[in-house]
């Protein structure tokens, strides 16, 4: 059975963590679509259209990988998109009850979905995408965190500030 599965996020910006996700999904589901959130109320440094371009490029070596941008549901957005799986990473135990939540609501509004949840190797497990922000804003080497036109980016970014 092709299965599709959809990978929801801010991804303001996409970092190592997320692409190690992604790595291993690619080799489970027929498709991946990485699907990057509006979400205003984060207040993202980067705008939707700079997130989407630097994820494209970030997983632009797997060919059985797309991103989109969306501002609806994630349900309705999955549907849209004939994914049947959510994909979502558990760092920590911190990130359950979250999770948990957004679960719970995403199978009320769409029972015929299923959430699955995939854990980072030690190494990912303390990166988020504000860490990252908060130490290239400072200077700080981000280099080994993210890829390569996100770190061009961040640098570019707070350079002009
Ligand atoms: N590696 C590294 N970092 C990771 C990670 C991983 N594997 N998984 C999550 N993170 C980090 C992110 O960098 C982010 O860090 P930040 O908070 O410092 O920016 C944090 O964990 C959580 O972000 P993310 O995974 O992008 O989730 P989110 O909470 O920003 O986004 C949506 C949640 C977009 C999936 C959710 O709001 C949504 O579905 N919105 C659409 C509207 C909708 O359907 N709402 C109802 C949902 S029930």
């Amino acid at each position: 059975m092709s299965i599709i599965a959809i990978y929801p996020g801010t991804f303001d910006p996409i970092t190592n963590g997320h692409l190690d996700l992604i790595a291993r999904a690619a080799k489970l589901f027929e498709k991946v679509i990485v699907a990057v959130a509006v979400n205003a109320g984060k207040a993202p440094l980067f705008s939707l259209q700079e997130r989407v371009h630097l994820a494209g490029e970030a997983v632009s070596a797997y060919e059985n990988v797309k991103v989109i941008g969306f501002d609806n549901l994630l349900v309705d957005c999955a549907r849209q998109h004939g994914a049947s799986v959510i994909l979502r990473g558990l760092r920590a135990v911190s990130d359950f009850e979250y999770e948990f939540q957004m679960a719970g609501m995403n199978r009320n509004l769409a029972p015929e979905l299923e959430t699955i949840f995939l854990t980072p190797p030690e190494k990912y497990t303390f990166i988020s995408s504000s860490v990252i922000k908060a130490i290239a804003e400072l200077n700080g080497d981000i280099s080994s965190f993210v890829p390569d036109c996100v770190f061009q980016q961040l640098f570019q970014k707070f350079k002009t500030r």
